[in-house]
C-alpha cells in the first residue's frame, strides 16, 4: 500500500518504536540537538506546525506547550497509538499517514519539521516536495538527519558512500538511507526552499566528540 521502504519502516517502527523512544529519551545528545533546534525557531505562538515522522509526539507535546497548533503523522500505527497515549492531555491532531503524500491542502502549514523521518525515503526530492507543497508562502521547514560525517566514521568509513544501508542499534535493526550534505543542501534548493541556517551540535557527555552527530538545516519555502 505505501512503497516497500515505507512498509519496512512501519514493521520496524511498530516493533521497535517504544524501544527507540525509550533510549533517545535516555540519550544527553539527543536533548541538547532538541534545545538547539528549538532556539531557531522564533516564536510560534498561533503557528500550524507539521510534525512528519512524529514518532511518539514528544516535539508535538513541546509544540503545543510553545502554544502552537499541532498535527503529527507518522507511518507507524503503534507510534502513533503512542503519541496519543503519550499526549493525551494535550489538543494534538495525529494521524497515520506516509511523509510523501500527506492528506493535507496546499499552503496549510507555517512550519513543517522532520527530525530523522527522511532517512527512511528514497527519494528525498519528492518528500521535499510534498514539504513545499503543504507549507505556505515563507514557511519554514526544518530538516534533522543523522549528521553525514558521522555516519562514515562510524559506519562506511567512506562519506561517499550512500544509499540503503542497514544497521543495530541495541536490540532494533532498522535501515537508514545515507546522503552526502550536497545532497540535502541541492535537493531543497532545487525544491524551492532556501536555506536560513544549519547547525552542528558539538556531542556533549561522549567520548564520541570529534565530529557532529546531528545536522539541523533550517529553509524556507519561497
Ligand atoms: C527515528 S524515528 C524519529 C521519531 C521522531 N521524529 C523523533 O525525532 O524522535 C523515525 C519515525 O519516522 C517514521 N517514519 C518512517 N518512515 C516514514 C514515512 N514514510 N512516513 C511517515 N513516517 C515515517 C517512523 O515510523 C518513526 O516513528
Amino acid at each position: 500500500m505505501y512503497g516497500k521502504d515505507s512498509e519496512e519502516a512501519r514493521r520496524i517502527f511498530n516493533a521497535y518504536g517504544k524501544y527507540y523512544n525509550e533510549s533517545e529519551e535516555r540519550n544527553p545528545n539527543r536533548k541538547h540537538l532538541d534545545q538547539i533546534l528549538f532556539s531557531m525557531m522564533k516564536d510560534v505562538k498561533g503557528k500550524k506546525i507539521l510534525d512528519a515522522g512524529c514518532g511518539a509526539g514528544n516535539y508535538c507535546k513541546i509544540l503545543v506547550d510553545m502554544e502552537a497548533e499541532v498535527f503529527g503523522i507518522d507511518i507507524s500505527p503503534c507510534m502513533i497509538d503512542l503519541a496519543k497515549e503519550q499526549c493525551k492531555d494535550y489538543k494534538i491532531d495525529f494521524r497515520i499517514s506516509d511523509i510523501e503524500n500527506t492528506p493535507f491542502d496546499d499552503n496549510e502549514f507555517d512550519i513543517v519539521i522532520s527530525a530523522f523521518s527522511l532517512l527512511y525515503k528514497k527519494d528525498l526530492r519528492s518528500v521535499l516536495r510534498e514539504f513545499k507543497r503543504v507549507l505556505k508562502k515563507d514557511g519554514e521547514a526544518y530538516v534533522v538527519v543523522p549528521h553525514p560525517v558521522r555516519k562514515m566514521v562510524k559506519y562506511t568509513h567512506d562519506y561517499f558512500e550512500t544509499g540503503k544501508h542497514w544497521q543495530n542499534r541495541g536490540e532494533m535493526r532498522f535501515f537508514n538511507y545515507y546522503r552526502t550534505m550536497e545532497e540535502y543542501i541541492n535537493s531543497l534548493a532545487l525544491e524551492g526552499f532556501s536555506i536560513k541556517e544549519i547547525r552542528e551540535p558539538k556531542p556533549i557527555k561522549t567520548s564520541d566528540n570529534s565530529f557532529p552527530h546531528y545536522l539541523i538545516i533550517k529553509s524556507v519555502s519561497s
